[in-house]
């Protein structure tokens, strides 16, 4: 095989740059679009365009210099990409599929086609709309169609005295309401598709969230083996739904009852998946790119239990990033830290990651908890 493979990437943050930690493992010439000239993709990829994502041009420039597109955020320009692919240029996940994506709304139309289960879900075109849905489904969360991330763009209802709250924070652009679901637990579900269509799914993955950001991850999920095989099937399901090429997370929640519903699909690689790194034989990043510029897809299995602990930036500080506690966490021999390289620090943004292996999840447990006092994070078990 003639081995000059040229890859495109749109967005230079974490994802990326662990995509071409991967890639460049497999030789693959690697060019990023970002806008940010201090991305922490910036020093590793092979040439950088330094434009907005959403530049069509620029879109155009990379496509030049690439055979295959790819992406680590979903919330850019599709219609450029739409055009790429209409001249044949290789664009994975598709064009297609991102744009049904990206619309939280079509979405879940989506998913509600093909039978899988999700939390109830309708349009919101007025405010007596919206009245009338949280009548019916008791609580909702309101959230935007289009942009949201890290709860950013969701707003919990639960009487009507809320409704006006909601509706000035989440502004102009389209809604849905979605009806609370009181789940147990979150869940996620990676699988991975190549391009001749073989499927590889990853071990249930269970996932704290605190203010709807991701603190923390573990591998495998404290789930009975049916709502296991139950979640995994539902990933399989998602990615005949979304045609999909490239790494999914299907994030899921299983009710007290052992129900699952699937919250939402995210075609890329994904914080939830990060421990794959050190756990898994194939990491979620090495399959994303083997999967996208056509190569057969590696073992998704784990190789042992594994928790992932987010490091986000400080409360009521933005500058430069400070890793306090980084290198007391290291005395633990199993103690693997990711640190991204952003430039700034605001609350809560995601600066880095610690994973940690061992041979129970209980013993991984243990460190991470241990490695919270050093992040000043509130103890949980
Ligand atoms: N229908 C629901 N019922 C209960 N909780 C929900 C519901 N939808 C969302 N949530 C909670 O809000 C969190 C964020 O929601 P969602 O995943 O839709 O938003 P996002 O901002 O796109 O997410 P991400 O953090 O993945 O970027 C979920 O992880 C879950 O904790
Ligand atoms: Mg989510």
């Amino acid at each position: 095989m003639d081995w000059k493979i040229r890859l495109g990437i749109i967005g230079g943050g974490q994802l990326g740059k662990m995509m071409i930690a991967e890639a460049k493992k497999l030789g693959v010439y690697v060019v990023v679009l970002d806008p940010s000239s201090e991305c922490p993709c910036h020093s590793i990829c092979d040439y950088h365009i330094i434009k907005p994502f959403d530049d069509s041009k620029a879109i155009m420039e990379l496509a030049e210099k690439v055979d295959t597109i790819t992406y680590e955020l979903e919330h850019i320009g599709v219609d450029a990409l739409i055009q790429l692919e209409s001249q044949n240029k290789q664009v994975f996940p598709t064009a297609t599929s991102l744009k049904i994506i990206q619309d939280k709304y079509s979405q879940k139309m989506r998913l509600m086609e093909l039978g899988i289960p999700t939390p109830a879900f309708k349009l919101i075109d007025s405010v007596s709309s919206l009245q009338s849905v949280l009548d019916e489904y008791k609580a909702i969360v309101l959230k935007t169609c289009f942009g949201g991330y890290d709860g950013k763009g969701n707003y919990l209802i639960k009487n009507p005295a809320d409704i006006e709250c909601a509706l000035e924070a989440l502004g102009q652009g389209s809604l849905m309401a979605e009806q609370f679901i009181n789940f147990k637990k979150e869940i996620s579900v990676l699988a991975c598709r190549g391009q001749k269509g073989e499927v590889v799914v990853y071990p249930v993955a269970e996932n704290i969230h605190e203010d709807n950001i991701l603190t923390e991850t573990f591998v495998p999920a404290d789930i009975s083996i049916e709502t296991s095989k139950k979640a995994s099937g539902l990933a399989y399901k998602v990615m005949e739904a979304f045609d999909g090429v490239g790494m999914f997370c299907v994030e899921m929640f299983v009710t007290e009852d052992g129900d699952v519903y699937v919250n939402e699909v995210a075609p890329r690689p994904h914080n939830s998946g990060h421990y794959t790194i050190e756990a898994c034989i194939t990491s979620q990043f090495e399959n994303h790119i083997r999967a996208v510029v056509g190569l057969p897809l590696g073992y998704p299995n784990l190789i042992r239990p594994a928790v992932m602990l987010n490091i986000l930036g400080k409360e009521g500080y933005i500058g430069e990033p400070v890793y306090d506690g980084v290198e007391d966490m290291l005395t633990f021999g199993s103690v693997k830290a990711h640190i991204y390289g952003k430039s700034v620090s605001t609350p809560k943004r995601k600066l880095g990651h610690v994973t940690i292996c061992g041979s129970s999840l209980e013993e991984c447990k243990k460190i991470s908890n241990l490695c919270k006092n050093y992040l000043g994070i509130n103890k949980r078990c």
